[in-house]
């Protein structure tokens, strides 16, 4: 992979910040855009730009096109078996929200089990427990262990408790703190097996590996646009048609109706729009089809190949910082490969992340400090706060060495 041209594609990554060359390394929270993600944008607010679905005049028939295109380009991307499984959203968290609320009132009644994980970002937990309050389901946690490895044991036993199976599963494909690929076909095979359905959260899985959501056999996989280098409040809820079928719509208004009357009242369009309510983001949404022809054209395999690269690499120098902990290795536990994307948590004795992070800024070096917004996962690590540094494919082996050398000159200042 020809790295400096993928760059030369991004302007965002062109700027100084401080007057020092931008270094951005918090992409797990969100990515730069290409040139033509931006091109899409620019045309479609600078003109094309209609109502989609309503009328017959020529802006709003251009953007119904784009609209409808994009469905198909990420029906192909992901392998759904239809465009009526792809259902276009604000991003991950409107997704989990939406799955939540019409799946808790489709199938979910008093008693009734959820699982998620303890390495769950907050967008795959709080619409569980708001949907839990809702229904009176209760909610279950499969423990993660001190390395953050999922024992499928546990599972099981969850699972095989009497009485009904669970409802769902919901977890996360790659968590975003500890970056660890969770070996997701087993994991399902186990659910299915006690005839539980599984949702991914795949706002980090979609970045970092080719997704087959017919070959993972995922019930529901969403992800959010904006960490896929397309447009911030896009994002798609992929869910198997059976389930999409028979679930409410979650929002009602405009283009999720067949027809409305004040006397019989409302019956629902068919699916996809039956979970599209009021005017899409359709410039968004055509922005997401364009960032999404931008991966496709690039090589997959020389992606993971790099990016494991970058993983090996980013172990290998952090190590070598004293006091430096890192959260999420990759290895085999419990008899499953876990790879490691090139997202590092770390803390570092005697320096606080915030501190690290902000002398980080002042050097050109965009990292993210915090809780990653998955508390329950760092209190398990007995943690308050790590330091992140998250790549995407178009960060350099140099930028990883700044990133460190720039770390171990802070550390003589802090420590
Ligand atoms: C694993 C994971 N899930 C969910 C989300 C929420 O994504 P969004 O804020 O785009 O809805 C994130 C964002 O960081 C994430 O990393």
């Amino acid at each position: 992979m020809n790295i400096s041209q993928i760059r030369a594609q991004f302007p965002a990554l062109q700027q100084k910040v401080y007057g020092k060359p931008l270094v951005y390394l918090d992409n797990s929270a969100t990515t730069q855009k290409p040139e033509s993600v931006l091109e899409v944008l620019r045309e479609m607010n600078g003109g094309i730009n209609g109502n989609i679905h309503r009328a017959v005049h020529y802006l709003s028939v251009a953007c119904t096109e784009r609209y409808d295109k994009a469905r198909k380009t990420i029906r192909d991307f992901i392998n759904a078996a239809s465009e009526n499984e792809i259902i276009f959203t604000a991003g991950t968290t409107a997704s989990l929200n939406l799955l939540a609320f019409s799946f808790g009132q489709t199938y979910v009644r008093p008693g009734d089990r959820i699982i998620i994980t303890q390495t769950e970002h907050h967008s795959n937990i709080v619409p569980w427990q708001m949907m839990c309050q809702r229904t009176g389901a209760l909610l279950e946690v499969w423990e993660m262990d001190d390395t953050g490895a999922l024992d499928p044991k546990k599972l099981e036993q969850i699972l095989d408790k009497p009485g009904d199976p669970p409802k769902l599963l919901a977890i996360t494909h790659i968590s975003n703190v500890l970056g660890i690929v969770n070996p997701l076909a087993e994991i399902i095979r186990i659910a299915h097996y006690y005839q539980v359905p599984v949702a991914v959260d795949g706002a980090q899985g979609i970045v970092h590996q080719k997704v087959d959501v017919r070959q993972m056999d995922a019930d529901f996989y969403v992800f959010s646009g904006h960490k896929l280098y397309g447009p911030t409040g896009t994002g798609i809820l992929y869910g198997k048609e059976k389930y999409l079928e028979e679930m409410v719509p979650w929002q009602g208004g405009g283009d999720m109706i067949e027809s409305v009357s004040l006397e019989k009242g409302t019956t629902y369009a068919q699916l996809p729009l039956k979970f599209e309510a009021g005017t899409a983001n359709f410039t968004g949404v055509a922005g997401l089809g364009a960032a999404v022809e931008f991966v496709q054209g690039l090589d997959n395999g020389s992606i993971e190949e790099y990016e494991k690269t970058l993983t090996e690499k980013g172990l290998q120098l952090l190590r070598e910082i004293d006091g430096c902990t890192i959260y999420g290795m990759p290895g085999t536990y419990y008899g499953q490969v876990y790879e490691k994307i090139p997202v590092f948590s770390m803390s570092i004795e005697g320096a606080h992340p915030s501190d690290i992070a902000m002398m980080l800024d002042k050097m050109g070096i965009a990292a993210r400090s915090g809780m990653l917004c998955a508390e329950p996962l760092l209190a398990r690590l007995n943690l308050t706060s790590v330091l992140r540094a998250s790549f995407a494919l178009y960060n350099t082996v140099e930028e990883l060495h700044f990133f460190v050398d720039s770390l171990k000159k802070i550390l003589k200042i802090l420590r």
